[in-house]
């Protein structure tokens, strides 16, 4: 049972005594994930979530901390529905109540002025302005806040959906009914998907949902642990997200599969990267390394999605990469090596992967950010000074 110190003597600490990038350090307890040997949201394996689970029934899982019953994923998914649609041109629903309006119209300038703005840095201004539109300043009720939660879990893909038509000059569509997984994919493909694709995007969604105390729900919540409010840790966590060594990679990952080519050049490619010391993206992992249990799943099912069709010939540079890191590195695929491959088989531009990542890790930002209020200590760790030594000031007129 891991024991928490309430109030552990302030010291400085050895020269020598630090975690580079808190690589190995255990910076709190959460009741939300574990990734001890196998990944577990709130106690049920990932393997299950993902071949069971739709992305309402795991967002509810990781806000509310169980399964929703029948009644439970009805009311939550026309919740989740209303909140994307808010704002948004619709034809068949309720819209909530929101400042989804007053963000929309912001985005519009901001689409004209600028159109070749990342999706990344729209979804992090508009989460952004809709702090400052919702007046969300001070932590609520954890009722208010899981209605805070439910409603960013909606309006983030739309707003995403909305930057991208109003960034290539369309008006903005109806959001579709449905899944936030068939609505999403059709509003980004400008499709009506089949079924299986809807259930392999969806499979993606619940992959990405959550994952403990990565680099951005460890941003989210050092901010909230502050006293900051939910909109304030949900931008630094979308920030944190873009970075290529987190989220960002798996837009990279495409980019290099298509700067490869053919599996018959991966062998010279993967020898400049190493040679050149540079990273190849979608490989290795702080936690795991023996492998993403997540990056297993979703390649399988990623193979058997694309056999047969014009990405089949990505898989076989894929699997060819895979096995030269293999046997140079000992590296393995992370989850965006097949993620990539999933989204451009789905006909995604590569510009939304990232922000895809976004919209389903909005469940488990929204979680932690609870949960961190719910038991919170201020997140304030030290650092071992490596600067000029002691030395005396003379003021501006005695300097040259
Ligand atoms: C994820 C990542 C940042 C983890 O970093 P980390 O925990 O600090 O990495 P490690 O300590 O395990 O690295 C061990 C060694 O493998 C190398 N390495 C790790 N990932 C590598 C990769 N993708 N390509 C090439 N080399 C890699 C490191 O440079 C290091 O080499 P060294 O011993 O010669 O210095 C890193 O693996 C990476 O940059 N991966 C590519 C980006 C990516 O896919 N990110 C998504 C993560 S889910």
């Amino acid at each position: 049972m891991a024991t928490e110190q309430k109030s552990p003597p302030v010291q400085p600490a050895h020269p020598n005594d630090f975690a580079r990038g808190l690589a190995g350090v255990v910076a709190g307890r959460t009741a939300i994930s574990s990734l001890d040997g196998d990944l577990r949201y709130r106690g049920y394996s990932i393997e299950s979530l993902a071949s069971g689970g739709d992305f309402e029934e795991v967002a509810f899982l990781l806000l509310h901390g169980e399964l929703p019953s029948q009644a439970e994923h009805a009311a939550f998914s026309k919740r989740v529905h209303a909140s994307a649609g808010s704002g948004l041109p619709v034809a068949t629903m309720e819209t909530a109540s929101s400042g989804m309006h007053a963000v929309i119209d912001a985005l519009r300038g901001l689409a004209e002025s600028c159109p070749k703005a990342s999706p990344m840095d729209a979804l992090r201004t508009g989460v952004s302005m809709l702090g400052q539109v919702e007046l969300d300043h001070i932590p609520g009720t954890r009722e208010a806040l899981l209605a805070q939660g439910e409603r960013l879990i909606g309006q983030v893909p739309a707003l995403l959906a909305a930057w991208m038509d109003l960034s290539a000059g369309r008006s903005i569509d109806p959001w579709p009914d449905g899944s936030i997984a068939k609505a999403l994919l059709q509003r980004l493909t400008g499709r009506t998907p089949s079924a299986a694709h809807v259930a392999a995007f969806g499979t993606t969604l619940v992959l990405y949902a959550e994952h403990e105390f990565n680099a951005s729900t460890f941003a989210a919540r050092t901010v909230v642990s502050t006293g900051s409010d939910m909109h304030s840790g949900i931008t630094a966590a979308i920030g944190a997200l873009k970075g290529p060594l987190h989220g960002g990679a798996n837009e990279q990952v495409l980019e290099q599969l298509c700067a490869i080519g053919s599996a018959d050049r991966a062998e010279a490619w993967v020898t400049e990267q190493l040679a050149a010391k540079r990273v190849v993206m979608g490989f290795g992992h702080r936690v795991y390394k023996d492998g993403d249990v997540r990056a297993k799943l979703l390649g399988k099912m990623c193979r058997d999605m694309v056999r047969g069709t014009a990405a089949e010939s990505l898989e076989d540079l894929a699997d060819r990469v895979e096995q030269i890191m293999l046997d140079r590195k000992g590296l393995k695929p992370n989850l965006d090596w097949p993620a990539a491959r999933i989204y451009h088989a789905l006909g995604l531009p590569v510009r939304v992967f990232t922000p895809i990542f976004v919209v389903a890790r909005m469940s488990g930002w929204t979680a932690h950010i609870i949960e961190q209020i719910g038991d919170n200590r201020l997140i304030r760790p030290m650092s071992i000074y490596c600067g000029s030594p002691s030395r005396d000031y003379s003021g501006l007129a005695h300097r040259e």
